[in-house]
């Protein structure tokens, strides 16, 4: 595959999505290393990924936080900053987050919020964060529960996708963040949503990654601060949210539950397409996750407002629409695919 440069136009907030095997080892083409670079990780990603960023880095430092979303927290935005502080990070120097979602959103708001803003690079290591999170500029850190909660609108200066790396994932890592594909073509490329029915999409990865980034990148142009297109991005999030929010009991990964969380919301013909996809791509299809906790957690959710939720409904491929629902609503949904659960 040769490099593809796919430019996200936001006026003064423009930047290049770089999609080429390999492109991480070359980095400093795309990025300005020339200064102090602190990457920032998280314990989950392989060490080689790390050092191929640092050696081409003129001086670099690592910030490496433990994985996993309970850790993109308060506490560890502060052990980010501190870091930043204590590696003389000026405001020419820059913030480069190597690794999935997690690492990606706490670096991304630490450098949002360093002396009022410093340069973020953004090189994303899993499929969901090179398919999804990496690009836009959501940034965040999750407060009590509740998922992403405090953060910023704050876009990176460049993102490097290398579809080389995602050869150290295991396939669990690799099928949830194809949920986030699926949801874009879903909503936005019938005949892409065809092509998980029909082809084999492990040997179209890096097609998928390019569809994938070329739906966000327009919906992203259109809507940067998520005031109305952009929300279909949040398509089947909501009861997502509410299945991510028992975590502890289900052990589900986010994109599993997005995953559970689109069946709801779509039309019956669809919704069979949908799950013989997911099955196919092994993602769960099926939740005994409590009825009412789900929705209780999901109403928590920031997409809440009094008892309405903007829900985003597929009636068909290639389409969505929004529809304010109150809980009942959402709950007599999820009962209708999932049944009530268990308390
Ligand atoms: N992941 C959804 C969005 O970036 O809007």
């Amino acid at each position: 595959m040769g490099a593809a440069v796919i430019p996200m136009n936001l006026g003064a907030d423009s930047y290049d999505i770089v999609l080429e095997r390999g492109v991480l080892g070359k980095a400093g083409a795309y990025l300005n290393l020339r200064r102090k670079v602190l990457i920032v990780t998280d314990s989950g990603v392989p060490e080689q990924w790390v050092r191929t960023l640092a050696a081409q880095c003129e001086e670099a430092d690592v910030f490496r936080m433990p994985a996993g979303e309970t850790n993109k927290n308060l506490d560890t935005f502060r052990e980010a900053l501190r870091r930043m502080l204590s590696f003389g990070l000026r405001r020419g120097d820059c913030v480069a987050a190597v690794g999935g979602g997690v690492p990606g959103d706490l670096a991304g708001f630490a450098a949002a919020c360093y002396m009022r803003g410093i340069d973020f690079y953004n090189c994303p290591t899993t499929v969901l964060s090179q398919v999804d999170s990496s690009i836009g500029g959501k940034t965040a850190v999750d407060l009590d529960g509740i998922k992403n909660i405090v953060g910023a609108f704050y876009q990176p200066k460049a993102v490097l996708i290398d579809p080389d790396v995602l050869a150290t994932l295991p396939p669990r890592q690799i099928a949830n963040g194809l949920a986030e594909a699926v949801k874009m073509a879903l909503c936005f490329d019938a005949e892409e949503f065809s092509r998980f029915e029909t082809e084999k999409t492990g040997a179209r990865m890096d097609a998928v990654i390019e569809r994938a980034l070329r739906i966000k990148k327009s919906v992203v142009e259109q809507d940067a601060k998520e005031r109305g297109l952009r929300r279909a991005l949040n398509f089947g999030h909501t009861l997502g949210h509410g299945i991510e929010a028992l975590h502890a009991e289900n052990g589900l990964l986010h994109g599993e539950c997005v995953a559970l969380g689109m069946l709801p919301m779509c039309g019956p013909e669809v919704r069979n397409r949908l799950k013989k996809v997911l099955e196919k791509l092994g993602l769960p299809t099926r939740c005994g996750a409590d009825a009412s906790r789900v929705i209780a957690a999901a109403a928590h959710d920031k997409k809440a407002a009094g008892d309405g939720i903007i829900a985003i409904l597929a009636d068909e491929a290639g389409s969505f629409r929004e529809q304010r629902m109150t809980t009942a609503e959402l709950k007599a949904r999820y009962i209708s695919v999932y049944g009530e659960g268990k308390a």
